[in-house]
């Protein structure tokens, strides 16, 4: 890992700055996506049970890489996330089980709360009030810390979490969480989350860094980060793309990235952000520009749960 760009996290640890991410990949897209990117510089793969894809991920991705002797597991970074219908003491060890298993992997070397709420195990979907159950977080974080003291996973974090779930959860952990993953792009900075999760030594990871484009559910009323003029002209000034530039802030504020494509020129474009550095001058006009615009509703589709 000594050769790529990583964040030092609370445990001695350390997660590469820009992992591929998978959230949305296309079914049959996504594992030749992690095929690319590892032979490309990515050591790092954003996953979740939740994305329905970890098989393929293996199957298209890993497995080719590490039996042609590519990359060595151990080079590469690999996260996955407990989904919300898991988080009952009976489910989580099941639940990283059944994701190393679909991923081919002996170990994790991350594992995620994927959101802070929590579903009966046989949920509708989309869910309905009734579905809704509350797991205290004590209940999963034991299972969670359960998951490192026996190998299964090397660092356990949370994704989706508010400041005030982070005190809830730093007040009982005897495993401090290394991670917050959250939405996090120019225009939607989170500068209060970000502050208290330096404070509290927990790294924050920018899915959505290049503001969710693609996804259909996303909220109409945003505008495309990534054809937003005063972007575009700061990208302009150092030749370089506007993801580029939005990948680059995020990395300089001290976040890992998690820019998803299923485009080979994207992907490697997507990783070319380490060879030059946005002027401070720069980076405080790309702070000016966040409109606290969060592109994912799934908060409004947990019925405001969280
Ligand atoms: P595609 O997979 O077709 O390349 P985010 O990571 O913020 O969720 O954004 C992902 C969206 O942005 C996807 O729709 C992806 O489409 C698109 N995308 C990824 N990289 C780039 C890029 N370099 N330029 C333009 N769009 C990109």
């Amino acid at each position: 890992m000594q050769a790529v760009e990583c964040f030092p996290l609370n445990n001695g640890m350390y997660i590469p700055a820009c992992a591929l991410g998978t959230w949305l990949a296309e079914p049959h897209l996504v594992g030749n996506a992690v095929k690319i990117a590892l032979q490309n510089g990515y050591h790092a793969i954003d996953s979740a049970a939740a994305y329905e894809n970890e098989q393929e991920v293996h199957d298209e991705g890993f497995k080719p890489i590490f039996e042609q002797g590519k990359l060595l597991r151990e080079e590469v970074f690999i996260t996955s996330k407990l989904w919300i219908n898991s988080k009952e003491k009976s489910c989580v060890r099941k639940a990283c089980e059944d994701t190393l298993s679909k991923l081919g992997c002996k170990y994790l070397d991350l594992y995620l709360i994927h959101w802070p709420v929590s579903l009966r195990q046989k949920n509708n979907w989309p869910p309905q009030a009734e579905d809704f159950i509350n797991v205290p977080i004590q209940e999963t974080w034991a299972e969670m810390e359960k998951l490192v003291e026996d190998g299964l996973v090397k660092s356990i974090g949370v994704s989706n979490f508010t400041i005030a779930q982070l005190k809830e959860l730093l007040a009982i952990c005897k495993i401090k969480p290394v991670i917050n993953q959250c939405e996090l792009h120019v225009f939607n900075q989170q500068p209060k989350l970000c502050k208290f999760c330096a404070d509290n030594h927990i790294h924050v990871t920018a899915y959505s860094p290049l503001g969710n484009n693609g996804n259909p559910d996303r909220r109409t009323d945003i505008p495309n980060l990534l054809e937003y003029q005063p972007i575009v002209d700061i990208a302009k000034k150092y030749n370089k793309t506007a993801a580029q530039i939005c990948l680059r802030f995020l990395i300089q504020e001290g976040h890992s990235v998690l820019p998803k494509s299923t485009k080979e020129e994207r992907i490697k474009s997507n990783f070319d952000i380490f060879d030059f550095k946005i002027s401070e001058e720069d980076m405080q006009a790309l702070r000016g520009m966040d409109k606290k615009y969060r592109t994912c509703q799934a908060l409004c589709f947990f019925n405001g749960k969280s």
